[in-house]
């Protein structure tokens, strides 16, 4: 299994008494075991480190920069002011997201001031907990179209990139219940092939359902509530939110197609690299066609 590194920095050992009210009731033990149970769910092995100093913090990176994967980092009040920090996050090389807890853009107007940002994917705060998930499910989304373009790299069947695809995403995304491929063939979508619940939609007529919509109109489609939208095809009572991301090439191919059994399970994170993700296969569509 891969390593994420999950650090933080000064003052979060005291988290669950320390100012319960911007950093809520979780202390560090129980977030860690949290995260590491999700990064586990994601087939990632989470190594979490907390540290008060600046130099720790350095060293640790700098020891674990060739056996860990990614890196998701709450810097503390280093955030502010450590071009040390910023530095060794620069040196390792690591796909790293800066999280926090409580939203530093909404507090004293020191802490708007991030000095790691720019060595980082991206800044996520104010979520709880849920700032480092969703760091966790960036640098994931990095590292999965990574593996992707590298496999397509070698020129596979094609058969095999589409499900090397799907592969990829049920495999690192839990909330990923259902994950599909579908092709065009003439006025249809065809399912070319899929891991989750069987479907009764193998063949879906373009411009019909959600899936049928997204190719039509050749934009990707994010559906928050199925039930609340008039074009959701019914396949699973269990099936709350859907992504459909068109392959779309010198020609449309065809789409990604991702269903999840939680209400509004995508934010912009699964939008962005899942057109990363097919845009490569795209590309690796055309070449193979020429
Ligand atoms: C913090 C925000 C920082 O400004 C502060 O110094 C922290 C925690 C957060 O998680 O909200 O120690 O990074």
């Amino acid at each position: 299994m891969k390593r994420i590194l999950i650090v933080h920095g000064p003052n979060l050992n005291l988290l669950g008494e320390r100012e319960p009210e911007v950093y809520g009731k979780l202390t560090l033990a129980e977030l860690d075991q949290e995260l590491s149970a999700f990064a586990a769910q994601c087939h990632m092995e989470a190594l979490c480190f907390q540290s008060n100093h600046e130099g720790a913090l350095i060293d640790f990176l700098h020891a674990q920069r060739k056996l860990a994967v990614a890196l998701v980092i709450n810097p503390g009040a280093l955030t502010h002011y450590s071009y040390a920090l910023r530095d060794a996050i620069a040196a390792v090389q690591l796909p790293a997201v800066e999280v926090h807890l409580s939203n530093i853009h909404a507090r004293e107007e020191f802490r708007r001031v991030s000095v790691i940002r720019d060595v980082c994917l991206e800044q996520i705060s104010g979520l709880g907990i849920v700032s480092y998930k969703r760091g966790i499910e960036v640098v994931l989304g990095r590292l999965v179209c990574e593996e992707l373009q590298r496999f397509l790299q070698q020129r596979p069947a094609l058969e095999e990139g589409y499900r090397q695809c799907v592969q990829l995403l049920k495999q690192h995304f839990p909330k990923y219940d259902w994950a599909g491929i579908y092709l065009v063939e003439g006025s249809e979508l065809v399912v070319h092939n899929y891991l989750g619940a069987p479907t009764p939609h193998t063949r879906i007529p373009i411009g019909q359902g959600i899936c049928g919509a997204a190719v039509a109109e050749a934009q990707t489609l994010i559906v928050p509530d199925v039930n609340a939208d008039p074009r959701y095809l019914a396949c699973s009572l269990e099936t709350k939110s859907e992504i459909v991301v068109p392959i779309q090439g010198k020609q449309m191919y065809g789409e990604i197609d991702i269903d999840s059994h939680t209400r509004d399970a995508f934010w912009e994170n699964d939008q962005r690299f899942l057109e990363q993700m097919a845009q490569s296969l795209a590309k690796w569509r055309d070449e193979v066609s020429d």
